[in-house]
């Protein structure tokens, strides 16, 4: 059933093309061009779902709660509709105030998460007598459309993921990640808030991620795997990210803790000066997510100053850019592409840098002790 992996959590960073070209393939119209008269999303959603909104909310738990946060940043820079991300077990106890037009979003992979769904009844009960149009306004975005938050909700993306075994979620973030990009291409679509040859960009950078996953999986694995040997003793890690990489700088530290059992933290880059600066010597590696756009100088010189305190340095980043090269220690390549695409190119070395380490440590990578596949408890 691995077929021929040596663990599950190996076997599903591998399906990750796989997932992303089933996402396009469903979701995605082959024959749309820039002038036609339609979207190039076909999500299936009903019109009174999407129409009109003026903000987004969305509750999710740990690693959807990451895909949530590069969500929020799409909605926002593609679509123009202010959005809010909140942990599903905060929500539930303290609910901000429903606006008017508001669209809530519950991210479950697997649709049983017992918090998500608690918000999800609590979003349900305050809404109970508004209009149809309002009540309608609840979508889940899940593996599992046969779940129980399938049920609850009135509309649902399915991310086809197929199923995943390994306690750590790797394919379903990447197809969370995916539903994020048409959601919002769909909702760029039908607000104008993009020119046709911005989003045939979009689309057509899109179609290229399939093959770009592949060529890091090709590329690095074997790198990757011989670097964590360096890691046997090492007891804390720090990952910074900016912008939409920074929610990737949190799940890596969390793919790794959960893993691993080694500490990690994930930053925004720029906080690193207002104090886990304090953390850093030559026994603590810090991991950094550069990708070519609107923060990539920001984001070294960060890399610089942990470098200063005698920090090991180790890149994601395009392996054509020069500066990048002499800042780091180690380099994770990943292709260049359009900024707002880049987290789901630039999760995958931190996936198997994470799988790495632990099995290098003998552990057992897809049942981390602790943590179940569901958390259907509060
Ligand atoms: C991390 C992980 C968990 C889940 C979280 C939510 O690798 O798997 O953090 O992401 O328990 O699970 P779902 O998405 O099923 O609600």
């Amino acid at each position: 059933e691995k077929q021929g992996f040596k663990h599950y959590m190996l076997k599903e960073i591998y399906e990750q093309p796989g997932v992303v070209r089933t996402c396009l393939e469903v979701y995605l119209r082959p024959e749309w061009e820039p002038q036609a008269p339609y979207s190039p999303v076909q999500l299936g959603l009903a019109p009174a779902v999407l129409a009109d909104l003026e903000f987004i909310q969305i509750v999710a738990c740990g690693t959807s709660w990451h895909a949530s946060l590069v969500g929020k940043y799409l909605l926002e820079q593609l679509a123009n509709i202010p959005t809010s991300v909140q942990y599903a077990s905060e929500f539930r106890y303290a609910p901000p105030p429903l606006l008017p037009n508001t669209l809530t979003i519950g991210v479950t992979q697997s649709g049983e998460t017992a918090d998500t769904l608690a918000a999800l009844e609590m979003e349900l009960s305050r809404r109970q007598g508004l209009e149809p149009p309002l009540s309608a306004r609840l979508l889940g975005i899940t593996n599992r459309p046969e779940s129980t938050l399938g049920q609850l909700v009135p509309a649902i993306i399915d991310t086809h993921a197929g199923i995943e075994i390994g306690v750590a979620a790797t394919k379903t973030f990447v197809a969370q990640l995916m539903a994020f990009y048409l959601l919002s291409l769909e909702l760029a679509w039908q607000r104008q808030t993009l020119g046709g040859d911005r989003l045939a960009e979009l689309v057509a950078g899109l179609r290229q991620l399939p093959a770009q996953i592949e060529l890091i999986l090709e590329s690095q694995e074997r790198y990757i795997e011989a670097l964590s040997h360096d890691f046997s003793d090492t007891q804390d890690f720090i990952f910074l990210g900016r912008g939409i990489n920074f929610p990737i700088a949190l799940e890596g530290a969390l793919k790794l803790k959960e893993i691993s059992y080694i500490h990690a933290e994930g930053y925004p880059a720029g906080e690193m000066k207002h104090g886990p600066i304090a953390l850093l010597d030559a026994k603590v590696p810090v991991v950094t997510i550069a990708m070519p756009g609107s923060v990539f100088e920001k984001v070294l010189s960060n890399a610089q100053e942990a470098r200063a305190r005698d920090a090991r340095l180790i890149g994601v980043t395009p392996m054509a850019e020069v500066e990048a090269q002499h800042t780091f220690d180690d380099l994770l390549p990943v292709p260049e592409v359009d900024e707002l695409l880049s987290p789901i190119l630039t999760v995958i070395p931190l996936q198997l840098l994470a799988y790495h380490i632990a099995a290098r440590r003998g552990l057992d990578v897809d049942q981390p002790r602790n943590l179940a596949k569901s958390v259907t408890v509060e």
